[in-house]
């Protein structure tokens, strides 16, 4: 395994291309740091989870697509879903079924789970990992029952996201370097378009983390020696613009 923190620190494109996939298991013990190189998706899977209802039948799915190690899992307790975790990621899924996560290894442009089976489908912070975005849309969209509920979030493509997540973020401690290709960000009015075509009103909107409580955190990191830093994490709250980072939320035509 090549050095986990000259990974995380290093601005060499020759470490690995950005958006590979072996950054991942380069960065496997960070998933579940809460002061970790992933801390950011720990905020948004609270954020992403808050937008998920109980469950309303017994035996509902919630498939989450890219799940990563399964950080949506404590935010799900008392739901009443069956988390079923979909990831590439070998190294990830292993820490997923730890958290209590069904996990099935696969590629969200081409899921290995049966039309309709599912009553939620989440998909936090992957369409802008995934260069073929539309078909993990229509994935998504196939995998949920008439009247099923999509939730996602993920990065617009605009200069400004560009800027923010990627030269801003990436050089502070809540988002690995070159975890992201600008490339592959995603347009939020193609998003809510490929959603409509199969069948899903999708309705957005802004968020980001909330600037006092994210400046306070990375004050108490940046003194903290080893320990995780002690207080509340920074809250994703809503935003009127969604030109950076955006959440979207929408049913299945029956
Ligand atoms: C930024 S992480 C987000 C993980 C998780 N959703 C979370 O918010 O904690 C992106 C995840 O997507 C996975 N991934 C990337 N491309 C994928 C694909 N085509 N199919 C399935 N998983 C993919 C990666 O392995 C990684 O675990």
């Amino acid at each position: 395994m090549r050095d986990v923190a000259a990974a995380a620190a290093s601005t060499d494109p020759r470490v690995l291309p950005r958006n590979d996939p072996r950054q991942y298991d380069d960065l496997a013990g960070e998933w579940w740091r809460p002061d970790g190189a992933f801390a950011m998706l720990h905020w948004l899977a609270e954020a992403r989870a808050a937008l998920v209802p109980p469950a309303t039948r017994p035996g509902a799915v919630l498939v989450d697509l890219g799940c990563g190690a399964g950080l949506l899992a404590p935010h799900l307790t008392g739901k009443g879903y069956h988390h079923i975790g979909v990831d590439l990621t070998r190294s990830a899924l292993v820490q997923a079924a730890e958290h209590g996560v069904r996990v099935v290894q696969g590629d969200a442009t081409a899921v290995p789970l049966p039309s309709g089976c599912a009553d939620v489908v989440s998909a936090g912070e992957l369409l802008e990992h995934v260069p073929a975005w539309p078909r993990a849309v229509a994935e998504a969209c196939r995998l949920l029952r008439p009247g099923g509920l999509l939730v996602l979030d993920t990065l617009n493509d605009t200069a400004l996201a560009r800027l923010v997540a990627v030269r801003i973020a990436e050089r502070l401690p809540t988002v690995p370097r070159g975890i992201h290709d600008p490339r592959l960000f995603v347009d939020a009015q193609a998003l809510v378009a490929e959603c409509a075509q199969h069948g899903v009103d999708l309705r957005l909107r802004g968020i980001r983390p909330q600037v006092g409580g994210l400046l306070a955190w990375l004050l108490r990191r940046a003194r903290a020696t080893g320990a995780a830093p002690a207080g509340r994490p920074p809250r994703i709250v809503p935003t009127r613009s969604t030109a950076v980072l955006y959440q979207g939320r929408g049913v299945r035509k029956g």
